[in-house]
């Protein structure tokens, strides 16, 4: 089945203002022609700034997490009506970071997935097993209970705005990348249980990325794979002069 390749870059906690809003220029130019479905997340704090650079353009704004709840006593947080006001139509959630050194479990996760559906944006619910649970054989096991949990309650007319990232977290700014084949057989098997949840066209139109070490010159090899469907790219995507050839493929 065609599937649209998805290719989003994840800045997490780097650029000022200045800094960010000079990469988005570069990509903007750099990508106007791209073939494919491209979105940065920027830090909160250049949300507004690069939602300025990019609008009108095929990029997407996107966000690297939210609150759980809409507005509120919550101090530190940022609420999905904040993230609306400044142009955000995509919101990344249970990335490998919030897991692991911020303890978001899935259950967390889950309320913020839901949120940010009732609030009408897209997701990108980002799964993935530990060196260890790999080491282990959970490596699905793991996969499949973060996807199930974090779609919990997901109803399937909402299923369209969610794509998954598979991200090994042994691989994430490692310099270490599953193989596509590897990494293949998971996307495959996350595919499986979309199935056994929402049916098959819907698993069959869900878009996979894959993340962790995504470079210019192991993009391709992992994109020929049948499951795998774009990447969530963090490393790479801090420079147009690695952004880009992923971008472009
Ligand atoms: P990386 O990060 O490309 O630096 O491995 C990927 C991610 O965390 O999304």
């Amino acid at each position: 089945m065609a599937r649209n390749y998805f290719i989003a870059g994840n800045w997490k906690m780097h650029k000022t203002r200045a800094e960010a809003a000079s990469l988005s220029l570069e990509l903007v130019a750099a990508l106007k022609n791209g073939k494919h479905k491209y979105l940065v997340a920027p830090s909160f704090t250049s949300l507004e700034t690069v939602f300025a650079v990019i609008k009108g353009s095929n990029i997407i704004l996107g966000a690297q997490n939210c609150a759980a709840e809409e507005q509120g006593a919550h101090t530190g947080e940022v609420s999905v009506l904040q993230l609306k006001d400044v142009g955000v139509q995509t919101i990344i959630l249970g990335h490998s970071e919030r897991r692991h050194i911020y303890k978001e479990d899935d259950e967390l996760i889950n309320r913020k997935v839901r949120l940010a559906l009732k609030h009408g944006f897209d997701v990108i619910l980002c799964v993935g097993e530990l060196l260890e649970e790999r080491e282990a054989g959970k490596a699905e096991a793991v996969c499949k209970r973060q996807t199930v949990e974090g779609l919990k309650d997901v109803g399937a007319a909402d299923i369209s705005r969610i794509t998954i990232a598979y991200e090994p977290v042994w691989a994430i700014g490692t310099g270490k990348t599953a193989t596509p084949e590897d990494a293949d057989a998971i996307h495959a098997y996350i595919r499986k249980v979309i199935s056994e949840l929402y049916g098959a066209d819907a698993a069959g139109k869900i878009i996979i990325q894959y993340g962790g070490s995504v470079k210019p010159d192991n993009v391709a090899a992992l994109m020929a794979k049948e499951n795998i469907d774009g990447a969530l790219v963090g490393g790479a995507a801090l420079k147009a002069e690695t952004f880009v050839p992923i971008a472009k493929f």
